[in-house]
């Protein structure tokens, strides 16, 4: 199933998200829903509060990455960013935030703690692309979306691009949650 994604004017997208406790059926489908939806929506990485469910809970699929064609897809639950390492620039877009991009600093490798689709524990060190991507998605489970860090020169020109989110009329290329279609429908 094909779940609606929340833009960035949506409350949910601000709140600090709970931990989970273990995985029962109803996560296990929110778990397949969220790779529906993130593919359908072409993205690399969905974090749960994006789809209405304030829980630490991510998925990625780097498969269709260039320099990333074997991977697999991975379920990131309840993590902790135990060390960082180095700094980069990368430009990010975000699901929540149909069309607009913008360059972002961050560490360059993590190290991990978190548990897998089966609840186990994981440690393990991330770098390129999959560095990105989580500490992307982690933002997410605790109310940060990449604009809030951007430098302050580059985000005030996309200011416009974010008041229209604001206003309500959000185009996308896959479904939008409700809370968000203030003004125009359809
Ligand atoms: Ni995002």
């Amino acid at each position: 199933m094909i779940l609606p994604i929340n833009i960035y004017s949506d409350d949910i997208l601000r709140k600090k998200a709970k931990p989970l406790k273990g995985i029962d059926s109803g996560t296990e489908e929110l778990i397949l829903f969220m790779f529906e939806t993130m593919r359908n929506a072409a993205g690399i990485g969905l974090a749960a509060p994006q789809v209405g469910h304030s829980v630490r809970l991510l998925v990625l699929d780097l498969s269709g990455v260039s320099n990333y064609p074997d991977e697999k897809p991975m379920v990131v639950i309840n993590p902790h960013i135990l060390a960082l390492k180095g700094y980069n620039d990368m430009e990010e877009g975000c699901l929540s935030l149909p069309g607009v991009r913008g360059d972002v600093e961050r560490p360059a490798v993590i190290t991990l703690k978190y548990r897998n689709e089966r609840f186990e524990e994981m440690i393990a060190e991330f770098s390129g692309m999959y560095a990105r991507v989580l500490q992307h998605e982690i933002d997410h489970l605790n109310g940060v979306l990449f604009v809030d860090r951007m430098e302050k020169r580059d985000r005030r020109k996309i200011q416009k691009e974010l008041d229209v989110f604001v206003s309500g009329t959000v185009n996308a290329a896959y479904p939008i949650a409700r809370q968000s279609l203030t003004v125009l429908e359809g």
